[in-house]
């Protein structure tokens, strides 16, 4: 399958899609608290989506998922299951990601939240990722390569002595979850994919604090973790490519674009 590309009228639908995983994220905020479960963040956000949004939460039952989202809590990089057991304490970070599908689209999107004071090191390491994003944001528009977003996520990065993870990137969206083309966090200028108006993907860099290599668990076959355990940070936006810049689907009010 090649690269769709979507038409005004589904571009609509993107819209409506990506406005309610925001929302999500919006609504669940104040319910990170110090104590909580990530199993019981699971449950809220399953019931607004179902009961609240007449939504589907995609990540339930894909490729076998067990849960509606994914929670990864500091050394997790990506597809923590919600559990039970794991309830947040003081100093933590945890990545919510949130996929929708309404109507038939998808909407992909995650930010990371802190638990109380954490040392400045790591609000560091999660201020530096959500800038990677914006800037990768800033330059979506025609004719831009993905290897030139990928090369700028990678240098910011870099160039603050954190590491790009490679084995798990965005991704086009659409009525499919995953579909082309694979959006790297990191490549060379003037390779990969030109951008077309139409086109809609996720950008959404992980970066760790120490080496870029991942374990995946053999236990649950999905909780991806930093070999090195050390922390990790995502956020994540769904984007659609305009005949002049981008527009942020997936935007939260907090946001401003
Ligand atoms: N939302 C993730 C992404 O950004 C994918 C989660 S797949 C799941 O692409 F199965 F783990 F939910
Ligand atoms: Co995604
Ligand atoms: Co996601």
């Amino acid at each position: 399958m090649a690269v769709t590309i979507k038409t005004s009228e589904e571009i609509i639908l993107m819209r409506e899609a990506g406005r309610l995983a925001a929302e999500v994220l919006e609504m669940i905020g104040p319910h990170v608290q110090v104590g909580v479960s990530t199993a019981e963040l699971d449950r809220i956000c399953h019931d607004h989506i179902v009961n609240v949004q007449n939504a589907i939460p995609a990540p339930l039952n894909y490729n076998g998922f067990p849960k509606s989202i994914c929670t990864s809590v500091n050394h997790v990089i990506c597809h923590g299951i919600p559990s039970e057991t794991k309830t947040l304490k003081e100093g933590d970070i945890i990545n919510i990601d949130i996929t929708v599908i309404k109507n038939g689209f998808h909407g992909d999107t995650s930010k990371m939240f802190l638990l109380g004071d954490v040392p400045s090191h790591v609000d560091r390491l999660v201020k530096t990722t959500q800038e990677a994003l914006y800037l990768a944001i800033d330059m979506v528009k025609p004719g831009v390569r993905l290897g030139d977003i990928g090369h700028a996520i990678q240098k910011y990065a870099e160039n603050r002595h954190y590491s790009v993870v490679r084995e798990y990137c965005g991704h086009g969206i659409g009525r499919i979850f995953h579909e082309e083309p694979q959006v790297l966090h990191y490549g060379r200028p003037n390779t990969g994919v030109e951008l077309q108006a139409g086109m809609t993907f996720t950008i959404e860099p992980m970066i760790n604090a120490g080496s870029r290599y991942t374990r995946l668990s053999k236990k649950d076959g999905w909780t991806v973790t930093t070999k090195d355990r050390r922390l990790s940070a995502q956020w994540e936006h769904t984007l659609a490519v305009l005949d002049d810049g981008c527009e942020v689907l997936t935007k939260r009010n907090e946001e401003s674009f």
